[in-house]
């Protein structure tokens, strides 16, 4: 699925809205088509593995439930007004997936899933504000958004023990999308949206941020499994100091640098982040094939061209790593890769379909990362895939 570049210019987005300001932008997609039907939607939510809430409203009354749902909880809904939300469709839907792909003008770091949301007339999440930025595409039917002012954990909220629904939600501007228009929602900023019609389809391709909480809390958390029980502050050096009561500048000197000595090493943090942030939404889900490929295999379906594709559940990314190698972090594991295979690696975490150079192929080194890549279930081939 791609975007008309003329209709919707990245970097002016950049500029002018990314993390500031909320965008509507009319239908941008050369041709737009609805990536799922309302019916696959409810079955991936029958599925046990995936994450789906179902938010319903009767006059005032708000309800949320979480999946899995069977097809008769859907026909039992009614006359109420519902929303499914789906999480991560991206994940076991390829079109889906697919939607992403105009807006990896954002670093894969950034970005979270897609979620898949499916209204009856009139159903809605509620007016509220989400922590990320989000692009809210319709993909099917209408539904009218509105928007209002930026908010935080202050702000008032319907008394409901799972929704954090705004109490006085005031809209400063609201639009009717239509499939293919798109709005773009700063973290922060409150936002309602409400389905106009039967079978209203929405994707959000939401990103996520760290807080500082959580760097701090995982990081130490990870610092601490790999620190030596017996490393105690010393001081041979000590001295009779006038008061016993007294802590010492020089002490309070030595124990801070006992943790900064540790908490400021760019490098460890770097290799530590690169991990923590390319883990899967979901790690216990094993994604890994039924039989491990051998590298026999692997060179006969590379060599006759066969496409590698990333898992889309995989997350990919890297860093620059001196003497031109770079660091390249798949799946919560970090790979130290050489010059040789630098453009390739670059290449997987950049493209969604990747096809190997023959010297590539040669190569054992390259080939035994490649096979663990995909007997972990981070890569797989094109074909095997459609099978
Ligand atoms: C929806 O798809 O209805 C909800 C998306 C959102 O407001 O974050
Ligand atoms: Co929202």
């Amino acid at each position: 699925m791609l975007i008309n570049s003329a209709k919707f210019d990245a970097d002016n987005f950049l500029r002018e809205y990314w993390q500031k300001k909320p965008l509507l932008i009319k239908n941008p997609w050369n041709s737009w088509s609805n990536p799922l039907e309302p019916d696959e939607l409810a079955g991936l939510a029958g599925e046990e593995q995936i994450e789906s809430r179902l938010i319903t409203k009767t006059g005032n009354i708000w309800g949320l439930e979480h999946g899995p749902f069977s097809a008769a909880h859907f026909q039992r809904l009614d006359k109420k007004q519902w929303t499914l939300l789906v999480q991560a469709v991206d994940h076991s839907v390829p079109e889906v997936a697919a939607v992403i792909a105009p807006f990896r003008f954002i670093p894969n770091w950034r970005i979270d899933d897609v979620m898949v949301s499916y209204a009856s007339d009139g159903g809605g999440v509620g007016p509220h504000f989400d922590q990320y930025d989000v692009f809210l595409v319709q993909g099917l039917g209408k539904r009218r958004w509105q928007i209002g002012e930026r908010r935080t954990d202050q702000s008032a909220l319907i008394p409901h023990d799972d929704l954090r629904l705004l109490a006085d939600f005031e809209a400063t501007d609201e639009w009717l999308l239509e499939p293919g228009d798109m709005l773009y929602v700063p973290p922060g900023i409150s936002h309602n949206g409400v389905a106009v019609g039967e079978d209203c389809m929405t994707y959000s391709i939401g990103f996520r941020a760290p807080t500082r909480k959580e760097l701090i809390g995982y990081w130490m958390d990870d610092l601490l499994v790999a620190m030596d029980d017996d490393d105690h502050f010393a001081d041979p050096d000590l001295h009779r100091q006038e008061n016993p009561g007294q802590i010492r500048a020089e002490a309070i000197a030595r124990l801070h640098e006992m943790i900064t000595d540790k908490t400021g090493d760019r490098d460890a943090f770097m290799r530590w982040f690169g991990t923590y942030n390319s883990t899967r939404k979901y790690p216990e889900l094993d994604w890994s094939p039924e039989k491990p490929i051998e590298i026999a295999e692997l060179r006969k379906l590379l060599s006759s061209g066969v496409p590698l594709l990333r898992n889309p559940a995989s997350r990919f990314s890297y860093v620059e790593a001196g003497d031109a190698g770079i660091l390249l972090f798949v799946d919560g594991v970090s790979f130290e890769i050489p010059v040789e295979l630098v453009s390739f690696a670059k290449d997987l975490c950049s493209r969604d379909s990747i096809t190997i150079h023959t010297d590539l192929i040669d190569s054992d080194f390259a080939m035994l990362q490649l096979a663990t890549l995909y007997n972990s279930g981070s890569l797989m081939f094109a074909e095997i895939e459609t099978d």
